[in-house]
């Protein structure tokens, strides 16, 4: 049985398609990287904003060109669990609709789809951590490892408590195995992952516990994690931070907007001066840290004053760079019946305004880094040219002239020129073996 998987969204929905190629590869299958010709087809997709469903909605029409008799299209991750059922009706060749929690019930579903059921499983199951199934990733030197699934925030904008339901973390001892064995495949640089990482507990052990104990695990160089909420970085968080030399000096923070009325009405549980504490915090106890964010303009009732206070945040906080969004309206949650909605036009001018403040930011303190020496790790061939693609400890992207070969190891790299947001460098020195 030939097996094609296309992902969208987060970096927890890659890991979860790597999960469910460790369920069915249980199973026999094969993984194919053409939809032609293979027997299951499935989208792994997102939620959080319409513009992601959409591309899925057109991306089926496509896929189902692709059905022969007895051959299964499916679609899974938060889409699925938001549509449910519905999904079905919505698009009539779509066999199966598959919630994150139910990945164990693919090999049935799949058979009943095979036998010409239409099925759906989007049931939460809070006790779900896939613990016995491997993922099966590509091999290489960074992998993600989810440590906590679900979330039980309640930004009022956000529809991932309602994907992926409530939070639950896997047990410390779980994940340094799984870590371990990443490390003897040859992987060094591990990126922690769930929605609230930092308010990992698994009932014995906290964040601060999590980070020394992955930091200590033979082979592994760098410890990244993604996303943490501003308030759950305890002292002890950020001194095993601090202390851990594998933990890079980077951290995806975000702050979603730089007003305290709209945070209070987004119920993010921080005003702006809390978030810049914290995120002064970090920079004294890991100098040099740099910061990337979210955030969203034209959530409902967004004034010209609150967004201009977004635009500030940009500067007081000095990110290295910001991923910006335009507020969109989810069905079920909270914000929906929030009053004074805004035109689209509006959001679409301040999101433009926000990009162009961002990229200036991060121009500027890109510019300020040419001529700096920075350890690399070597991850991939680049797109263009003979050139390969590194990533320094802050997270910043290093084009090198090295050979293909080189992937997975480290050096000293001088940075030589900017686009504004990626570099071009020169290997100054191989990096020493030991941190
Ligand atoms: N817990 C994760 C958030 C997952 S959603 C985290 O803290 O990183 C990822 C990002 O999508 C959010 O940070 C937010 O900026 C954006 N987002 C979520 N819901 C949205 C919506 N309804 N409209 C626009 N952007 C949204
Ligand atoms: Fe969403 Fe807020 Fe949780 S952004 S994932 S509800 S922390």
């Amino acid at each position: 049985m030939r097996l094609y998987i296309e992902t969208y969204g987060c970096q927890m929905n890659v890991a979860d398609s790597e999960l469910i190629f460790g369920m069915l590869d249980r199973e026999g299958y094969v993984r194919v990287e053409d939809p032609a010709g293979a027997d299951v087809m499935l989208v792994n997709t997102c939620a959080v904003r319409d513009n992601a469903e959409q591309r899925v909605i057109g991306r089926m029409g496509e896929l189902q060109r692709h059905k022969r008799p007895g051959s299964v299209l499916g679609v899974v991750g938060c889409m699925a669990q938001r549509l449910g059922p519905a999904l079905l009706q919505q698009v009539p060749r779509v066999d199966m609709v598959v919630g994150p929690d139910a990945y164990r019930n693919l090999p049935e579903l799949i058979r009943m789809a095979q036998a010409g059921e239409r099925t759906s499983d989007t049931e939460f199951r809070a006790w779900e951590h896939y613990e016995d199934v491997p993922p099966v990733r590509e091999s290489g030197p960074t992998a993600f490892v989810t440590v906590q699934r679900g979330c039980d925030y309640r930004c009022t904008f956000c529809i991932v408590p309602q994907t992926r339901g409530p939070e639950r973390s896997r047990r410390l001892q779980d994940i340094v195995r799984e870590v371990v064995e990443l490390a003897g495949q040859g992987t060094s640089e591990v990126t922690l992952l769930g929605q609230t990482v930092n308010s990992f507990h698994d009932g014995e052990h906290d964040f601060a516990d999590l980070l020394r104990a992955v930091g200590a695990v033979d082979g592994i160089r760098r410890l990244r994690f993604t996303s943490p909420y501003p308030t759950d970085f305890t002292p002890r968080c950020i001194e095993a931070m601090a202390t851990t030399p594998a933990v890079c000096g980077h951290v995806h923070l975000p702050v979603q907007s730089g007003s305290n009325a709209v945070l209070r009405r987004m119920l993010r549980r921080y005003t702006r001066e809390r978030y810049l504490e914290v995120v002064a915090a970090l920079r004294s106890a890991l100098p040099g840290i740099t910061f990337s964010t979210d955030i969203i303009v034209g959530f409902p009732g967004e004034t010209e004053a609150q967004f201009e206070e977004t635009l500030t945040l940009v500067n007081d906080a000095d990110f290295d760079d910001a991923y910006t969004f335009k507020y969109s309206v989810r069905q079920g949650t909270p914000a929906v019946r929030l009053g004074d909605h805004l035109a689209d036009e509006v959001a679409s001018a301040r999101l433009r305004r926000l990009i162009d403040a961002v990229r200036s930011n991060t121009r500027r303190k890109n510019a300020a880094r040419v001529g700096q020496c920075h350890e690399v790790l070597v991850e991939r061939a680049a797109k263009r040219g003979n050139l390969m693609l590194a990533r320094t400890r802050g997270n910043h992207l290093v084009l090198l002239d090295l050979p293909a070969g080189t992937v997975g190891e480290y050096h000293i790299a001088r940075l030589t020129g900017t686009t504004g947001s990626t570099f071009t460098g020169t290997v100054a020195a191989p990096a020493l073996a030991v941190l």
